[in-house]
């Protein structure tokens, strides 16, 4: 038989998990965990790069946890469990920081340039500096070969591929090299409200998303408001980009093509198309809801404890080999 690739994911609980986290990355890590030997780690030492809530962060990784059971992730299939969980992440990153990352490295990364304007880059946190080589440790630690990451993450995935042969040259073989895996494109599900950005939690309007958590009002409202192009078809294409994410929304959630969607609604009006679409959400979101509410916290803290155990087992072997290397006694 051949051996399943591992693949290790990284998710950060930054709450309000909208439509396009799902149908761009959630809806592709369930169909990979049946090909994959696949670890889905919430990267809650990621998320407090940047200013937090202690409580919000509490609440946030549950309910991150609850929205990818709810989703399908199955802990049969996959491994599931809390990057702080798993002392080692943190060690390891200590480790890569004074053996194999170079200021020179860290110095090109282009979303810490992006993030630390935003504050003043003097008001940085150091650890949002260093992000990029706790996202290798979290990689490296269990010899993951996919790594399945939006294109604002690819930067991230070459470090880590530089670190581990940096550090093999010097050191041994000790880390597999991972490969960069770009999760599919055409999947970018845009704004409702301004089709070219994408859609995003952190967008000024809430209207321009549509929140897993929504309630069948306010999908019917937010996409009753979306804006959409001139003209009265109902057509798929570039020129249309408004329609177009609509369309797309509509065909992914149906399970049909766009040309079926454009064929369905021939001399049917916007305002015809925007309410079965807003039909369509609901009838998605409804029992995803129902599911998520379903599971207990003490149904999430059980499958964390028992994630965090087995990654521990697999990060602590690693670990065993990369501080004999370099010479840890
Ligand atoms: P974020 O919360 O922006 O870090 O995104 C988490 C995951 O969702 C990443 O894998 C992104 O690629 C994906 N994602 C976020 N926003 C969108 C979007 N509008 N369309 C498709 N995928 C998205
Ligand atoms: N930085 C990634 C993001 O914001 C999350 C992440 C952390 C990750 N560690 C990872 C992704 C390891 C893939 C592999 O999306």
């Amino acid at each position: 038989m051949m051996e399943t690739k591992r693949l290790f994911s990284g998710i950060q609980p930054t709450g309000n998990i909208h439509l396009g986290n799902y149908l761009g990355a959630v809806h592709q890590w369930v169909q990979l965990q049946d090909t994959c030997d696949a670890i889905f780690c919430v990267v809650d030492l990621h998320a407090i790069t940047v200013a937090h809530d202690p409580d919000a962060l509490r609440k946030n990784v549950m309910e991150m946890v609850r929205v990818y059971l709810a989703a399908g992730i199955d802990q049969q299939k996959s491994l599931m469990f809390v990057q702080s969980h798993v002392r080692a992440h943190t060690e390891l990153c200590w480790i890569l920081n004074c053996t194999a990352a170079r200021m020179g490295d860290m110095e090109k990364m282009t979303q810490f340039k992006d993030k630390s304007h935003k504050g003043g880059a003097e008001r940085a946190s150091v650890g949002l500096f260093d992000y990029p080589v706790l996202m290798a440790a979290d990689i490296l630690l269990y010899d993951a070969v996919i790594v399945p990451v939006g294109e604002d993450q690819v930067q991230h995935v070459e470090l880590a591929r530089t670190l581990a042969r940096r550090f093999n040259k010097k050191f041994g073989d000790v880390f597999t090299i991972p490969e960069v895996q770009l999760t599919t494109e055409g999947k970018r599900i845009m704004s409702l409200t301004d089709p070219e950005k994408k859609m995003s939690k952190s967008a000024s309007s809430e209207l321009s998303y549509i929140a897993m958590m929504d309630d069948a009002e306010t999908v019917r409202k937010k996409i009753r408001k979306a804006v959409t192009d001139s003209g009265e078809e109902i057509v798929y294409r570039d020129d249309k980009p408004a329609l177009k994410n609509l369309i797309n929304i509509y065909a992914l959630l149906s399970d049909m093509t766009t040309d079926e969607v454009e064929r369905k609604f021939i001399g049917k009006r916007y305002g015809d198309f925007k309410n079965d679409l807003a039909e369509i959400v609901i009838e998605f979101l409804m029992p995803f809801q129902e599911k998520m509410q379903k599971i207990e916290n003490n149904e999430v803290q059980k499958i964390l404890e028992n994630g965090a155990q087995k990654a521990n087992e697999i990060a602590e072997r690693k670990m065993l080999c990369v501080r004999k290397s370099i010479g840890l006694l």
